[in-house]
């Protein structure tokens, strides 16, 4: 069997018209669908349709559609009185509640209804595109197709497998996710899929600093911001996705996976969640919110001092940080070892500033760490170790703040912030390459379009450095214990060889 996306006279059924559906139906009838609206709700289809118009027709004041686009797109945009006008579609994309029983339920009525060779496709975001097929006599037209809100704006799509869609289902998809002007990526049947798969490193890193007690929330997304380069910092991000979304898709995940400690979630969101603090909606959540902005701590104030002299110890980051001190105009001095009085800066990777002190046999009293990799142009980190004095701390503060560039200081902590964080990412991203759940370059795809990161996780990998990234996580592995951070055979061997995460080469 086979479908011709592209053919003009495609017909797309809509069955739940809410936020998905409409979104959904919007860029179909922009690219020339003839699109039918059901829901079970009266009235619904209809407040879409009327939806959609209006958003088109916006389209079109702004150029963006051209008027003979408008007009077709209009014609085409039909509300159906009830599922028994869904007979003719060609596509036909189910966005009701998220529910298995009830799309098990709606998967046997359309059946009824719609052709042999017509695809039923699932926006899910959940739940097993395989378990909601099963409910189907032709499990093999069924596959997922799961687009992100705003659906006109969120320019991915993931083309869903189950265990029994056959090739020409996904193949007809990934034409008419490119016909409707979104980028098809391809995901086999697995929790979270790619994307709410990939982005479980994020939040649950950030969240694992915060219960460690190594900064505060106002610091971690100031760091991962202003060092790593996100749009928004973890914290602020579950404030605007809701703990009452956000917790439950944590749990979620982590118990499809079997307790996969990668993905455990924190009591830290449980708590949370269950004293209402939900986020921006209801006004209050890490953060407190007047209207929707957020109202965040200023950050501690700077210390005036600075150190006497400063000793930069050897390693991979020595020369960076060394040339930075010096041009802050500190005295770096040249010596194997420290003089006296001397500030004791370490520049690790992966390893807290108390092994690094150790390790070097520095007196940890005057030692600090500054994250040599991430930051030292835009927002630098500066960690102690619990016997780094006051003074050393401060001194170390104000030097690393003196040209303007802001620094935040942090507790110990193996990877500081924005390594841990990104060593979490990357290696969960190569565990999704190592399940062969996608491609690394649909991996890294979904990722840039699907979570706003400032690279795909391959991608993020290779520009560190695959050794990198593994040396931060064996580090974390050592001095926790904890199997979360395991390195993913994936990126171990493509370290040790020597080649590319995304590409192989
Ligand atoms: P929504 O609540 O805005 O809309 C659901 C619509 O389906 C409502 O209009 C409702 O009347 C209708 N409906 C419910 N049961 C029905 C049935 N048996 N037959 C026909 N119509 C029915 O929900 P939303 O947010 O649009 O989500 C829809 C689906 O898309 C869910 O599966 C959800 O998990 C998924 N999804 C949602 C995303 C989001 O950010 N909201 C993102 C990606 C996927």
């Amino acid at each position: 069997m086979t479908l011709d996306a592209n053919r003009p006279d495609l017909v797309i059924g809509l069955v739940g018209t809410g936020a998905m559906g409409r979104g959904i139906a919007q860029i179909a009838a922009a690219s020339g669908c003839a699109v039918v609206l059901v829901d079970s709700r009266d009235g619904a289809a209809a407040e879409a349709r009327d939806y959609v118009v209006k958003m088109l027709s916006r389209l079109a004041e702004k150029g963006k559609l051209t008027a003979e686009a408008l007009s077709a797109a209009t014609q085409g945009l039909r509300v159906g009185s009830g599922m028994a006008d869904l007979a003719a579609c060609h596509v036909v994309v189910e966005a009701i509640v998220e529910n298995l029983e009830v799309k098990r339920d709606l998967m046997r009525e359309l059946e009824a209804i719609v052709s042999d060779d017509c695809i039923i496709a699932s926006n899910t975001s959940s739940l097993s595109v395989t378990a909601i097929a099963a409910a189907c006599r032709r499990p093999d037209r069924v596959a997922g197709f799961h687009f992100f809100n705003p659906v006109p704006l969120m320019k991915v799509v993931e083309v869903i497998d189950g265990v029994m869609t056959e090739t020409w289902v996904a193949e007809a998809l990934t034409v008419l996710a490119r016909r409707m002007g979104h980028n098809p990526v391809k995901a086999q049947d697995t929790p979270g899929f790619i994307v709410n798969h990939a982005g479980r490193g994020y939040g649950t890193e950030a969240l694992k600093l915060v219960g460690e007690g190594v900064a505060d929330i106002a610091t971690v997304d100031r760091i991962l911001k202003g060092a790593a380069g996100f749009r928004m910092g973890p914290f602020e991000l579950l404030d605007l996705t809701a703990l009452d979304v956000s917790h439950p898709v944590m749990e979620s995940i982590y118990d499809q996976y079997y307790q996969e400690p990668r993905y455990r979630p924190s009591p830290i969101t449980r708590n949370r969640l269950a004293a209402g603090l939900l986020g921006r909606k209801t006004g209050r959540g890490f953060y407190v919110y007047e209207g929707d902005k957020a109202v965040a701590p200023p950050p501690p104030p700077v210390p005036d001092s600075r150190p006497d002299s400063v000793w930069v110890a050897p390693g991979d980051g020595w020369a960076a940080v060394a040339t930075l001190a010096a041009r802050l105009g500190a005295t770096v001095e040249a010596g194997e070892r420290p003089s006296k009085g001397a500030l004791c800066v370490v520049a690790p990777l992966g390893e807290d500033c108390t092994s690094a002190a150790i390790r070097l046999g520095l007196d940890p009293r005057r030692t600090v760490a500054v994250d040599p990799l991430f930051g030292l142009d835009s927002h630098r980190t500066v960690m102690t170790n619990p016997l780094t004095g006051p003074a050393m701390r401060d001194a170390a503060h104000g030097l690393f703040v003196s040209d303007g560039i802001p620094a935040s200081v942090v507790r110990d902590s193996p990877g500081f912030v924005a390594q841990r964080v990104v060593a979490a990412i990357v290696n969960i991203g190569c565990d999704i390459a190592q399940q062969a759940i996608a491609t690394p370059g649909d991996i890294d795809k979904a990722v840039t379009l699907g979570l706003g990161y400032p690279a795909g996780p391959l991608a993020w990998g290779d520009k560190v450095g695959p050794d990198r990234i593994v040396a931060v996580l064996q580090a974390m592995l050592a001095l926790t214990g904890d199997p979360r951070y395991r390195v993913s055979p994936w990126l171990r061997r493509r370290a040790a060889l020597g080649v590319s995460l995304l590409t192989g080469e």
